[in-house]
C-alpha cells in the first residue's frame, strides 16, 4: 500500500492555486442527471470521489467525457434509476443522486450508505425531505426503493430539524422540477449550497434564498443543460494555510474565495499568522515563529467553523504555545486523528467531543494512519512540521479529496514522497 514519506522541519514558501471544491463538484455532477441536455462542468478536481461519481453517471446511462478538469455530462440517454451497491458504498455522498433521479425518472433505487469513518451519518433527513415532496420510500433489506406519487414531485413546506448539507442539496434538486412551490426552512447555508443553486438556476431552475436559512424553490417544467464553474475548495485552501502556519514561511494562494473562509482565517490570525486578502480571489499568509494557542474552536454549520477543518486546526494547536480547546459538534466520531497525533508527541486529552490540546514545542516523526480524508491531510501537515521522518499510511483517504497534494507541497519546498506511483483515476 502506498504511503507518504515526509522529512519534516522545512520552511514553506511559494504559490498555490486552489482546486475546485470536491463538495460542490459532487452534487453539481449528480444534478446533471436532472437536466435535459449537455452540461459542462469546469474546475472538477481529479479525485477518486469525483471518479466514483462519473462511474455512477455512466452506469445510469449518461454520456460522460472528461478533458483535464472539464467534465461534460449528457443525461439524454438516462436509462436506469438504480445506483449499484458497490458504487454506493465507495462514496457515501452518492446519496445526493436521490433527488436528481426522482426529478428525472420519478424513481430511485439505492443502497443505504451506512456509517463511515467519522460517524453514523444517517440519511433520515434526506428521506423525510423527499417524503414531503410526495415520494414513497420502501426499505427492502437495506435497499431503498423510492417512487414519486402519481403526477410526480409536489412542492411542499418542509423544515429540516438540522441544516444538513446533503439533505438541502437533495431537496433543492428535487424541488426544482416539482409542481408548485417548495419552502425549505433551516436549510444549510454552506457556499457549496449556493454553488449548486447557481448551477440549477443556470439550468432554468427558480431558486431564491440559497445561502440563507429559508430557500424558496418555484418548480419549473424541466431543466436544460448549462455550463458551470465549481467554486474553490475552502478546505484544501485551509490545508495549505495551516501547513505554512505550522512550518513557518509565506504562501500566496490563487483562485481562492477568502469570503468563504472567515471563521478559519480569524483563528489563524489569532494564532499569529499575518493574512492579507488580495482582490476577490487571492490570499497571502506569512508566519514566523511558533503559533499562539488557538481561540476556542467549536465546529458549527456554516458560517461557523467547519468540521472538515477541525483535524487541521488540531494539528496546528498541537505545536502552539499554550492550551487550545476544540469541540466537535457535527460528527460523533471525528477525533480519530487524536491517537495518531499523540504518536507524534502531541499532548491531547480528548473526552467525548471535547479535546484539550497543550501545545508542545516540537512534534516527532512517526508512522501514522490517515484514518479519514481530513485527518489524513492533518497528519501530513503535522509531519511537515515534525522533527524527523513521518510515514502516513492508508493515503487512499487523502486521494478522495486532495488533488496533486504532495506535488503541490513539494513546490513549496516540502520534502514529501509517495512510495508507489499515484493511482491514475
Ligand atoms: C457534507 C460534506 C462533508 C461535511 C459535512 C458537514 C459533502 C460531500 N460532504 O456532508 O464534507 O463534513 O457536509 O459540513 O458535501 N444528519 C442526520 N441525518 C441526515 C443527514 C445528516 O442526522 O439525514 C447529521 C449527520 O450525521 C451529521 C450532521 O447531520 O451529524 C451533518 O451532516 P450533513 O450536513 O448532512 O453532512 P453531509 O452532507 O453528509
Amino acid at each position: 500500500m502506498a504511503e507518504l514519506v515526509i522529512a519534516g522541519g522545512r520552511r514553506l514558501e511559494g504559490e498555490h492555486t486552489v482546486q475546485g471544491a470536491k463538495n460542490s463538484a459532487l452534487p453539481v455532477l449528480a444534478a446533471t442527471v436532472a437536466a435535459r441536455g449537455r452540461c459542462v462542468i469546469r474546475r472538477c478536481p481529479n479525485l477518486s470521489d469525483i471518479n466514483a461519481t462519473l462511474d455512477i453517471l455512466r452506469h445510469l446511462g449518461c454520456g460522460v467525457t472528461r478533458a483535464g478538469d472539464v467534465v461534460s455530462v449528457d443525461a439524454g440517454a438516462l436509462s436506469g434509476c438504480l445506483v449499484p451497491e458497490g458504487l454506493m458504498r465507495e462514496m457515501r455522498s452518492s446519496i445526493v443522486f436521490l433527488g436528481p433521479l426522482l426529478s428525472a425518472l420519478g424513481c430511485a433505487e439505492l443502497g443505504s450508505p451506512g456509517g463511515c469513518e467519522i460517524g453514523l451519518r444517517p440519511i433520515d433527513l434526506h428521506l423525510e425531505a423527499m417524503r414531503a415532496l410526495g415520494v414513497r420510500i420502501e426499505n427492502e433489506g437495506g435497499r431503498l426503493r423510492c417512487q414519486t406519487a402519481p403526477g410526480g414531485l409536489r412542492g411542499a413546506r418542509f423544515a429540516l430539524s438540522f441544516p444538513s448539507v446533503g439533505a438541502t442539496e437533495n431537496m433543492m434538486i428535487a424541488a426544482a422540477t416539482a409542481k408548485g412551490v417548495t419552502v425549505l426552512t433551516n436549510a444549510a447555508r454552506e457556499p457549496e449550497i449556493v454553488d449548486l443553486a447557481n448551477f440549477l438556476i443556470a439550468c432554468g431552475a427558480k431558486i431564491h434564498g440559497a445561502g440563507e436559512g429559508v430557500i424558496v424553490i418555484e418548480g419549473v417544467e424541466r431543466l436544460h443543460g448549462a455550463e458551470h464553474t465549481v467554486i474553490p475548495d475552502r478546505i484544501t485552501a485551509a490545508t495549505f494555510l495551516c501547513a505554512v502556519v505550522m512550518c513557518g514561511g509565506e504562501l500566496l494562494l490563487h483562485g481562492v474565495a477568502p469570503g468563504h473562509m472567515d471563521a478559519m482565517l480569524s483563528v489563524l490570525e489569532q494564532a499569529g499568522a499575518r493574512v492579507r486578502r488580495i482582490g476577490k480571489n487571492g490570499l497571502q499568509l506569512r508566519m514566523s515563529g511558533r503559533p499562539r494557542y488557538l481561540p476556542m474552536i467549536r465546529t458549527m454549520p456554516y458560517p461557523g467553523f467547519p468540521t472538515d477543518a477541525q483535524a487541521l486546526f488540531m494539528a496546528v494547536s498541537a505545536i502552539a504555545d499554550g492550551t487550545s480547546l476544540i469541540t466537535e459538534t457535527i460528527f460523533e466520531n471525528r477525533f480519530r486523528h487524536v491517537g495518531q497525533l499523540q504518536k507524534m508527541g502531541a499532548d491531547i486529552r480528548a473526552q467525548g467531543n471535547v479535546a484539550i490540546v497543550n501545545g508542545v514545542p516540537q512534534l516527532q516523526g512517526a508512522a501514522v494512519n490517515a484514518c479519514d480524508l481530513r485527518a489524513g491531510a492533518a497528519l501530513v501537515i503535522a509531519g511537515l512540521a515534525a522533527q524527523g521522518e513521518t510515514r502516513v499510511r492508508e493515503i487512499w483517504h487523502i486521494d478522495r479529496g486532495c488533488e496533486r497534494f504532495e506535488e503541490d507541497l513539494r513546490a513549496l519546498g516540502a520534502k514529501i514522497e509517495r512510495t508507489e506511483p499515484e493511482r491514475l483515476f
